[in-house]
């Protein structure tokens, strides 16, 4: 009998190491290196490559010149989040990863899209749930498709022969980590399965041209479960993010081979599936009748679309010793920034209070342009005085304590004007080029913090 080979892959970035190590050498995480069975398939004789490392055509450089190109078309659902998202449609060919904590709702999300695809078959491969459970699910949704078919099956193999007779438009794969290929001897969702299957996945959509979606599990600290070259291999990595408590869902992208990676779809789950939010400003902005001292409303950009969002913040005396900084949604760092500059730029005795900080809705905010309305949150709150909830704020904060300009302030500004805003404040460097007189709302400018304050926190 053949000897059984071994050996030790990293669970975080896939580092295969023939002896056990405490850490790998290739991402240093410590303790991550697990033994797993391997079966070598005889190497074919001069190839380069083994069988499953992608499209088997026989290359030969070529002028980029040579390359005939003609846009593929996209496939259009009907889920426009979705599509936002992918890029502008599914690519014909490409294979989608999209990440995700259990019960997160990725089932959900899928079968809600092969439901809803009309005149296209798809294949939903489940390998997590029998297909009553699907059928229920599917009835939950209060969807029905004839189009629509299901496959309970792990194997590899076996799923490819029975999309030879079948050739479905779409495939569904859920999940990555229940595949099983023969050519690997080691368990389901252990790093070799996983890199093998997806490399026969990523063959097939290549080959035949069919979009492929896998669902993939995502570990505690929110990475891909299974290696890093996961997300490496596909083309495109979607991650399904939200707070379980909560009902509003974000669909991001991580990575795109087929468009911007900074794009972003909400979500709002309901007792029959998943609800696309169009106006997501709506949701992020409470719904208030009066004002309150320390809250404020911002603008960011995710992608192309501009959101309103609110920041709330809690400034009061520090009762213990030392103040205690504390942000959500926001970085830390940068909140330090800012109340360094209000302290030594506005004179605000901030040193001695602690400060709390929060971005409504859950979000995390990357965009500078939301530092005026964090400044003006602050000192809202600092002295106690409400700002009116008709205004709202659209610039960056610099260390000298000056307004900055933004990029895209045409969008925000147009966004601040459809949701109803009387009132928006921008760095005058942004209002230069722009004609005021368009707009309904009244676009205030300042190139220093205090002319913002001294105008609203009278
Ligand atoms: P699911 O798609 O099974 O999550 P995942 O595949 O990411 O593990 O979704 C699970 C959750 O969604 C579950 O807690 C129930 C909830 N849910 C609804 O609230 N409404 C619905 O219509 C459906 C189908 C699920
Ligand atoms: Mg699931």
């Amino acid at each position: 009998m053949a000897k059984v080979k071994t050996s030790y892959f990293c669970q975080n970035c896939g580092y295969q190491s023939p002896k056990w190590l405490g850490r790998c050498p290739s991402c240093g995480e410590w303790n991550t290196m697990v033994e797993e069975i391997i079966q070598k398939s005889e190497p074919e004789k001069g190839r380069w490559r083994p069988a499953s490392a992608g499209p088997n055509i026989a290359a030969r450089p070529k002028a980029i010149t040579e390359i005939d190109y003609s846009e593929q078309p996209r496939v259009l659902t009907p889920d426009a989040e979705l599509n936002r998202v992918l890029g502008g449609g599914i690519v014909p060919g490409s294979l989608v990863l999209i990440g995700g904590e259990p019960g997160i709702g990725k089932s959900t999300l899928m079968l809600q899209i092969a439901l809803n695809l009309p005149g296209i078959r798809v294949l939903y491969v489940s390998g997590e749930e029998s297909d009553q459970q699907i059928k229920m699910r599917a009835e939950r949704l209060g969807t029905n498709s004839a189009n629509c078919f299901i496959l309970t099956e792990t194997s590899t193999q076996n799923i490819f022969k029975q999309i030879e007779n079948f050739e479905p438009d779409l495939l569904v794969i859920d999940s990555i980590q229940t595949l099983q290929s023969n050519l690997v001897e080691s368990g389901a969702g252990s790093v070799s399965q996983v890199r093998e299957c997806t490399a026969e996945l990523m063959k097939f959509a290549k080959e035949s041209g069919t979009p492929v979606f896998m669902i993939g599990h995502i570990t505690k600290d929110g990475n891909l479960a299974g290696p890093k070259v996961l997300e490496h291999m596909v083309d495109t990595v979607l991650q399904f993010e939200g707070d379980r408590h909560l009902a509003y869902r974000i669909l991001r992208t991580t990575k795109n081979r087929f468009g911007s990676t900074s794009e972003l779809g909400i979500y709002e789950m309901q007792g029959s599936g998943l609800r696309q939010v169009s106006n997501p400003s709506e949701i992020l902005i409470s719904q208030r009748e009066d004002a309150l001292s320390g809250i404020t409303i911002g603008t960011m950009l995710e992608g192309n679309r501009p959101l309103l969002i609110e920041i709330q913040s809690l400034v009061s005396i520090a009762t213990y010793g030392t103040p205690q900084r504390s942000s959500t949604g926001f970085d830390a760092k940068r909140l330090n920034m800012l109340l360094a500059v209000l302290e030594k730029r506005g004179g605000f005795r901030l040193g001695a209070q602690d400060v709390f900080l929060n971005i409504a809705g859950g979000l995390k905010v990357e965009d500078p342009a939301i530092d005026l309305a964090v400044c003006a949150s602050l000192v809202s709150s600092y002295e106690d005085i409400a700002i009116p909830a008709s205004v709202c704020f659209a610039a960056e904060v610099g260390l000298g304590g000056e307004v900055r300009a933004v990029n895209r302030i045409e969008n925000r500004i147009a966004e601040a004007e459809k949701l109803g805003f009387k009132e928006i404040w921008v760095s005058r460097y942004n209002a230069k080029g722009l004609d005021l007189d368009q707009y309904k709302i009244r676009v205030r400018t300042a190139s220093k913090l205090d002319e913002v304050f001294i105008s609203l926190l009278r």
